[in-house]
């Protein structure tokens, strides 16, 4: 892979996505065997200055599994040389001489890319501000949809939840835009919809799409239904029916007998606990996924070296 940087999902085209997506397939059986020491000479930096529990678990994991060490700081906003006015860049080059590759959560949109500005290493982008990308998330994402759909090509794909900030969302659809006759749905209340930026992706890509404030006509449409989390204090309306906004057995009534029912997780109310056991339900079968591409990504900017 000719990357040096992970930052975006613009930087994938199709034919680098289907490596990427074999490679993983290689990581499964390599964890089912126990993992790997053919990395063991590797350091992998996790500097997260924003929570999370899948995505620097996964990639901590995925570094084990390949037999290398991390170095690994869960809060850097309070445990990094930040709380003393330390630069995002002068962290970053000095971090570079002690490890092989930086995955960074940062609570600026653009972090990331500020970061490999000026990084000796690769940088990973694991979620950047509240309006950014979460690349490897929408990798994972698209893996999981390759496995379980017989193909992208032609797939209608419902995005819904808090989309303006929706890092996964805005990712996955850059992504989506790369393959034939998609469609789109963004279903989300007026002010949480998805923003122009992407739109524009969307016209100039020929991708067609609808933007909706219900699931309630299109569900039967649908092949892959992406749940993100509301955040009811972001809301201004107080008349929102969440209802419009929420898997339940009413909403399993009407979908797809193969679709999916995706979500990058943490959720909150809007899958209910009981659609856990739908076999539509693929979020912890997304969430497995997140490791074999994780060690996938890592194997092949390692090889770049
Ligand atoms: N999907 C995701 O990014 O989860 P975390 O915030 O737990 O990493």
């Amino acid at each position: 892979m000719d990357l040096k940087h992970i930052i975006e999902s613009q930087q994938f085209k199709v034919p680098r996505l289907m490596a990427l997506f074999e490679r993983a397939n290689m990581m499964k059986k390599i964890v089912q065997r126990g993992g790997t020491l053919d990395y063991q000479n590797k350091i992998l930096a996790s500097l997260f200055y924003a929570p999370s529990t899948r995505t620097r678990f996964s990639f901590e994991s995925a570094m084990y599994r390949l037999g290398g060490k991390i170095l690994s700081t869960e809060q850097a906003s309070e445990f990094s040389s930040e709380i003393k006015d330390e630069r995002l860049e002068d962290t970053i080059k000095i971090i570079g001489n002690y490890c092989d590759v930086i995955v960074l959560r940062h609570i600026e949109e653009g972090g990331a890319k500020r970061a490999a500005s000026v990084s000796s290493v690769p940088i990973i982008n694991a979620g950047d501000g509240s309006g950014g990308q979460h690349p490897t998330q929408a990798l994972l994402d698209l893996y999981t949809i390759n496995n379980e759909c017989h193909s992208i090509d032609g797939l209608s794909v419902a995005f819904i939840g808090a989309l303006d900030n929706g890092r996964t969302t805005r990712s996955l659809a850059y992504l989506l835009s790369k393959f034939d006759r998609v469609k789109l749905y963004f279903i989300a209340p007026e002010e949480l919809q998805i923003k122009n930026d992407i739109l524009e992706h969307l016209n100039e890509h020929n991708i067609s799409y609808e933007i909706l404030n219900s699931t309630q006509n299109v569900l039967k449409n649908i092949d892959v239904l992406y749940m993100t989390r509301i955040d009811r204090a972001r809301l201004k309306s107080k008349n929102i029916n969440f209802d419009d906004f929420n898997v339940g057995p009413s909403v399993l009534k009407k979908l797809k007998k193969e679709a999916l029912i995706m979500h990058p997780l943490p959720r909150s109310i809007e899958i209910s606990p009981e659609v856990d056991l739908d076999p539509r339900a693929a979020y912890f079968r997304q969430a497995e996924n997140g490791l074999y591409v994780r060690m996938a990504l890592l194997t092949m900017l390692f090889e770049n070296e």
